[in-house]
């Protein structure tokens, strides 16, 4: 959420930073700008819109400058506009600052200095934060580092901020709490970015820098300290991440790269974790807390929007494969509720950024009641995977497309994995339904690449059909419920198309009063125990002259004759039948997004890692 970039080096940094700022877009894409060093001044260039209208905007300026921070905004405090672009420049133009975040107690900041006379260009938290910075730095005759120390002890939030100060030619200032930053470190140049797909085709030595952490980063030199002016040692990791992850390779949006991708990605979430000869699993995070999960009062799953999907499809296979409680937590909600934690429970926390806001400080408080912390989580070293006790990473590899997709699926699949490791060392599964379901899982990958050879043109031309839709219903019952959700979901973000999930049972209760011919209703109806109910379900609607497209196993004629429309996956045991019912659904909104002419992979108001509560 907002994508910040910077560079000091001696290469141009105009160009370091544009190339970023579009590998960061899918953080934000309202406004772009950035901030130039220019030896004797600094200039900031900004425009609303997308970062190719900011390069048009900038097209036949003066850009040699080798030092510069650049940001692509998504907008919290003001709307998007030029002048609630970032950066935001100090009253006296001495200082340019981005931020991603949110201050929260701007307004009181804000009546101090309107008193002091400071005056105010856009409807932003961060112009309030970058003066509140300045006027620290005259009254205190000190340093811009010395201001910033000051200035957070203030402040309450959220940042990442990267600052210019028309005095330090050389020199970034940097520091962040909760919003993440990452520095990569060059050839007498540093990097710096939300994550570290900016500086990817530079350097694979990054740091990532910690909550209360302040950077000084010039071309040779990176100074890292606390908020209490200790130094810290810079711990330089090396990323494990290509170039070409992070690029469209062919196809027309990320979002259908990353569709296709799913056989790849899920092979990658289960290998080397898998032994199906030996009927064993190998999970060294679940390891590490073995007796945690096995003496847990309960199991609480912590997560938003798509991975909380995940975790309810979760709860129903940890349920039934290792008989522990479990409970699914909206983490907005949980961290403001008051729950009753101890340190009998043990949170899984499931996040493809790691850096969601809500999920990270449910954690932050869960953990201080003594939760056990397990993380589950697609990006490598971003902030929850640092904070949990232990975990497993999902091996996706980086998502771009805005909404959620083969995230999802390797998420899936690590969950399968947690859960039968964990009811094979409580003894709670029998060898057989064991050795099934690890059958199947090994099998998954293939039938995801034979649904999606299979059924791609088929669906394409459903889409089409509905693409007209006001509204659509999904429905699914049992293991299926989460895919229906997830399904309804995956459409409202890039179709605009109003669409709800309901368990399929639910639906006389209520949103069977929205059937009529025009509405489109997805069952997830693949083989399982509740088949014969689920098919009664259609019947109803059939019933009511509402449109069926279903989701149906291979083989299966009933449904398969009474649906107006068929979307078909093999047949695989009902536990893990979700990861393949969901990869028909999004290829669904997917065309329909398409043929609705929307930019599927940036969505109207959504952004990637929702870094603000
Ligand atoms: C939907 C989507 C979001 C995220 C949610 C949580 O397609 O991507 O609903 O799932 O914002 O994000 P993470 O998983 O990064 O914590």
């Amino acid at each position: 959420m907002c994508g910040i970039v910077g560079y000091v080096g001696s290469n141009l940094a105009y160009p370091v930073i544009i190339d970023g700022l579009k590998k960061l877009e899918y953080r934000g894409y309202d406004s772009a700008g950035v901030a130039l060093h220019m030896g004797n001044s600094i200039e900031v260039y900004k425009k609303e819109g997308k970062v190719a209208a900011l390069e048009e905007s900038v097209y036949g300026k003066n850009v040699q400058a080798t030092i510069g921070i650049g940001h692509t905004r998504w907008a919290t405090h003001g709307e998007p506009s030029d002048r609630n672009a970032h950066p935001h420049y100090s009253n006296s133009k001495n200082i340019a600052m981005i931020h991603n975040g949110i201050i929260e107690n701007y307004a009181q900041l804000k009546s101090e200095l309107l008193q002091k006379g400071y005056t105010f260009k856009s409807d932003t938290d961060s112009e309030v934060l970058v003066n509140f910075i300045e006027d620290i730095k005259i009254n205190n005759e000190c340093s811009l580092e010395e201001a910033v120390r000051i200035a957070l002890k203030r402040v309450v939030g959220a940042y990442v901020i990267l600052l210019l100060d028309k005095d330090l030619p050389d020199t970034i200032i940097a520091a962040r709490k909760g919003s993440p930053l990452v520095i990569g470190v060059g050839e007498k140049a540093h990097y710096l970015g939300s994550d570290a797909s900016p500086m990817l085709a530079y350097t694979k030595e990054v740091v990532y820098i910690n909550d209360y952490e302040l950077a000084i980063v010039r071309p040779d030199e990176l100074i890292l300290k606390n908020l209490g002016n200790e130094r810290i040692t810079p711990f330089v990791q090396k990323l494990d991440m290509e170039l070409a992850a992070i690029e469209k390779g062919g196809f027309d949006h990320f979002m259908l790269k990353e569709i296709f991708e799913q056989p790849q990605t899920i092979f990658d979430s289960l290998r080397g974790r898998m032994d199906a000869e030996q009927q064993s699993i190998t999970l060294s995070g679940v390891d590490k807390i073995a007796e945690k999960f096995l003496s847990a009062n309960r199991i609480i799953i912590v997560a938003c929007g798509t991975s909380w999907h995940a975790g309810l499809l979760a709860e129903y296979v940890i349920e039934e494969l290792c008989r522990i409680n479990v409970e699914v937590e909206y983490a907005s909600e949980f961290r403001y509720r008051n729950p009753i934690i101890t340190d009998q429970d043990v949170i899984i926390a499931i996040s493809q950024s790691g850096e969601t806001a809500d999920t990270l400080v449910a954690l932050e408080n869960a953990k201080k009641q003594g939760a056990t912390i397990f993380g589950l989580v697609n990006v490598v070293g971003s902030s929850i995977a640092r904070m949990s006790d232990a975990g497993a990473y999902t091996h996706a590899g980086p998502e771009i497309g805005v909404a959620s997709t083969k995230a999802f699926t390797a998420q899936l699949t690590v969950l399968y994995l947690i859960a039968l490791k964990i009811a094979q060392l409580k003894g709670a599964i029998e060898a057989t339904l064991f050795n099934r379901l690890l059958a199947d899982l090994a099998n998954v990958p293939a039938y995801v690449k034979e649904i999606l050879d299979d059924q791609h043109a088929v669906i394409q031309a459903i889409a089409k059909k509905y693409s007209d839709a006001r509204d659509f219903l999904y429905l699914g019952r049992g293991y299926n419920f989460p895919i229906a959700l997830e399904g309804a979901l995956k459409l409202k973000e890039v179709s605009y198309i109003h669409a709800e999930g309901y368990p399929a049972a639910e639906m006389k209760h209520g949103p069977i009063a929205l059937v009529d011919e025009q509405l489109p209703v997805v069952f997830v109806a693949t083989k399982d125990s509740y088949h014969e109910k689920i098919i009664s379900n259609i019947q109803e609607i059939k019933a009511r002259k509402g449109k069926v497209i279903a989701v149906v196993s291979h083989g299966d004629i009933v449904a398969t004759e009474l649906a107006d429309d068929v979307m078909v996956v093999p047949q695989v045991h009902e536990i893990i039948a979700p990861v393949l019912s969901v990869i028909p659904l999004q290829l669904l909104s997917y065309y329909i997004g398409i043929y609705r002419g929307l930019d599927v992979d940036k969505p109207r108001n959504l952004a990637k890692s929702v870094t603000v509560e």
